[in-house]
């Protein structure tokens, strides 16, 4: 199902959004050398029930991952890039570090990600990754418009990933989101121009380009959930959920503070 938001409801989402950019801004700041992915979960789960917020992931139970998540935000490491199961590890020096957050305030849900690298000692094609995926997301936003089509958007980001050189998987990608995290259309994060559904102001869309080094193939771990590249070459995820508006795309999801 396809939702277009009224006025109210795009103004709740503008207030999940805001505090789902808050938490991972906060969250960024504390991970470093020595935090154990965790405590990360356990941060998470407190700032979410401060808000008055429920998570998205705590039940979620899809046919892609076994069981109900069991945890309030993905935390995937080096080669791990989707629904990362927040385990006993700690997070070393030149760890690259992807948080995915979604959350639901007042019956709208916002979702974003963010991939950094902990400690200091960063790696030129670690830090090249990232900022693919960050440069992929903001021609994805560009493109989304009304009367613009899905396929713009997924071409916008295919055409910077691929200038890249990076493989891109095509199972996963970005989403419709709304009353509910996960919605129709599916954005796959490369396609063609001038396909698919037409976008109209209201509508919310979770734009996530997310790569991994040298291929395009995905192993599951034995946690049932956690994704990682077959070859185990790094990765990165780079999300936020916009709003189109009358002229454009309005982010929801960056930090305020
Ligand atoms: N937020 C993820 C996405 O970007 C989905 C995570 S599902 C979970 O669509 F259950 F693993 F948390
Ligand atoms: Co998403």
């Amino acid at each position: 199902m396809i939702e277009i938001l009224t006025p109210d409801e795009l103004d709740r989402a503008r207030a999940t959004g805001a505090l789902v950019g808050d938490i991972l801004h906060a969250l960024k700041a504390r991970a470093t050398v020595g935090t154990n992915l965790l405590d990360i979960d356990r941060w998470a789960k407190q700032m979410i029930e401060d808000a008055g917020a429920e998570s998205c992931y705590v039940d979620y139970a899809p046919s892609f991952g076994d069981g109900p998540f069991g945890h309030y935000i993905c935390t995937a490491v080096n080669d791990a890039v989707l629904h990362g199961m927040p385990h006993d590890y700690t997070l070393a020096d030149g760890d690259l570090l992807t948080l995915d957050l979604a959350v639901s305030l007042r019956g709208i849900a916002a979702d974003a990600a963010i991939s950094f690298i902990v400690g200091a000692t960063r790696d030129p094609e670690d830090e090249r990754l990232i900022e693919t995926t960050e440069r992929a997301l903001a021609a994805g936003i560009a493109a989304a418009r009304p009367g613009a089509r899905i396929g713009d958007i997924s071409r916008a980001i295919g055409t910077v990933l691929k200038a890249e050189g990076y493989p891109i998987n095509m199972e996963f990608g970005g989403h419709g989101i709304g009353s509910t995290m996960h919605q129709d259309p599916h954005v796959a994060n490369n396609g063609r121009p001038g396909r698919g559904y037409v976008l109209r102001p209201g509508l919310l869309l979770a734009l996530e380009p997310w790569i991994m080094a040298d291929t395009d193939e995905l192993v599951t771990d034995a946690d049932g959930w956690t994704l990682r590249s077959a070859t185990g070459a790094r990765t990165a995820h780079t999300e936020h959920t916009v709003a189109i508006t009358e002229t454009g795309a309005e982010i929801l999801t960056l930090p305020t503070r």
